[in-house]
């Protein structure tokens, strides 16, 4: 699992505030891009996504706030990605949610993220799909 440093942690989680205090949907926007990009995957979820939307905005918050110790969260984190096996995410899908996540906070997040922060939330979100990933497909192999 990977460690990250006071650095990286204090940039995700400032612009992560930075973010969150703009109350711009930036979720709603996340699936706007990910439909977009991968058309296919729209049929995987429910006809409104505003729940949705907020579930995701929930599950990050969640990894900022354990960033500084993810061990504490790794059993949902794990459970959660067993269950995206059941909704059809492949490790390709993966790849195109974390791509589409970063842009949407770039995006989204007021003045734009700084290079630290760039890097920190590349890391952050990687760990996170590779946690995922690494759990879920290696299980039925
Ligand atoms: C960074 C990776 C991801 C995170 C943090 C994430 C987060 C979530 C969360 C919190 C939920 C709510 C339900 C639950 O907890 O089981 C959810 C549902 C869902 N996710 Fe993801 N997800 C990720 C990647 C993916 C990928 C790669 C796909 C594939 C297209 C995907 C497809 C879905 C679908 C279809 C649902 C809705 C299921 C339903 O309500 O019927 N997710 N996701």
């Amino acid at each position: 699992m990977s460690e990250f440093t006071q650095e990286q942690i204090w940039h995700v989680t400032r612009s992560f505030n930075r973010l969150k205090a703009a109350h711009n949907d930036f979720a709603d926007e996340f699936y706007f891009i990910l439909f977009e990009r991968a058309p296919a995957v729209r049929a995987f979820f429910p006809d409104h996504i505003c729940d949705q939307s907020r579930k995701l905005e929930e599950t990050l918050e969640l990894v900022v706030q354990n960033l500084p110790n993810l061990a504490v969260i790794l059993q949902p984190i794990l459970e959660m990605a067993e269950r995206h096996v059941g909704y059809g995410a492949t490790p390709e899908h993966y790849e195109v949610v974390r791509v589409a996540l970063f842009d949407t906070i770039v995006q989204m997040t007021p003045f734009g993220l700084s290079e630290p922060e760039v890097q920190a939330w590349d890391l952050a979100l990687q760990s996170i799909c590779d946690l995922m990933v690494g759990h879920a497909y290696s299980l039925a192999s």
